[in-house]
């Protein structure tokens, strides 16, 4: 039986991108719970300052960075804050709009790209000599099920999203044989507070829709406990792709909804 990874050392350092809300906030709760240091990044620094102290006070280590996952330049300077670093979280990201491709906004597609692809991007190559550096460094890639197949209105997401499942699984062969893994996770619905909200423009009545009848799409700490289960494995198990799905949910467009 395989058996889970002795726990990091103090000076482990974990950065979660986009970790001012959602998925991200709950990753950095558990991933500082399971010992890492972390470090939380997103553009709004009063929620990860906030958050920072919520996990210290919790007798947990973290500290927040401000950082726009889009600005290279930043980036750049970011990572120099740091000799070695264990794992990166590329979970910034997010869907703008749920058009056909016959009238979908090219802005919206640009952005998408920007901050899903480019963003993760931008973070993996600052920081893949830092990870290397730790001699056990793990990438994970918070794509989404949109990253393996398509859904009517979803065109613009989905091709960003196919976009960073393309980055994973190009990064995992191009490193092979260095001391970096590259873990996906691919989540379906998950109801988490701001992802339907951002994506309709602040439509609170479209947002409710998304998540109408089904008994229970999966949590942020749903997708946390799956992150921090692969990324605390023995450090020569690589879980190359992980779709985790609410059990309501048998494909992108097949969702049972209750009344
Ligand atoms: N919810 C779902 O159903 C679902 C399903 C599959 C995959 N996902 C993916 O999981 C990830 C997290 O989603 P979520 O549901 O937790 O959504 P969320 O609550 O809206 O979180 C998105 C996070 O990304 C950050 N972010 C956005 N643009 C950024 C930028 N340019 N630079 C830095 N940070 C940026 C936001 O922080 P700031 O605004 O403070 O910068 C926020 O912390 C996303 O990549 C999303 O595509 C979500």
């Amino acid at each position: 039986m395989a058996t889970a990874a002795a726990p990091p050392a103090p000076s482990r350092i974990a950065v979660v991108t986009g970790a001012s809300s959602g998925i991200g906030a709950a990753t950095a709760r558990q991933l500082a719970a399971a010992g890492y240091r972390v470090v939380l990044t997103a553009r709004r620094k009063d929620r990860i300052e906030a958050l920072a102290e919520e996990i210290e006070a919790a007798g947990h280590k973290a500290t927040a960075y401000p950082l726009d996952v889009t600005d290279r330049e930043a980036v750049d300077e970011f990572a120099t804050a740091f000799r070695t670093i264990g794992v990166l979280v590329n979970n910034a990201g997010g869907a703008l709009g749920a058009d056909p491709v016959a009238t979908g906004d090219p802005d919206d597609w640009r952005r998408m790209y920007e901050t899903n692809v480019i963003g993760t991007l931008n973070l993996t190559q600052a920081l893949l000599p830092k990870l290397e550096a730790s001699g056990d460094g793990t990438v994970v890639v918070v794509s989404s099920t949109a990253g393996l197949s398509t859904y009517e209105g979803g065109a613009g997401y989905v091709a960003a999203k196919h976009g960073e499942h393309v980055l994973a699984e190009t990064l995992r062969l191009e490193i092979v044989g260095r001391p970096v893994r590259v873990v996906e996770v691919a989540p379906g619905m998950v109801k988490t507070d701001e992802f339907a909200l951002t994506r309709f423009a602040g439509d609170q009545d479209r947002a409710a829709k998304v998540y109408q009848g089904v008994a229970a799409p999966l949590t942020a700490d749903d997708v946390a406990d799956t992150i921090t289960w692969a990324v605390t494995r023995p450090a020569h198990v690589n879980i190359d792709l992980l779709v985790v799905r609410p059990r309501a949910q048998a494909s992108n467009t097949k969702v049972h909804r209750e009344g």
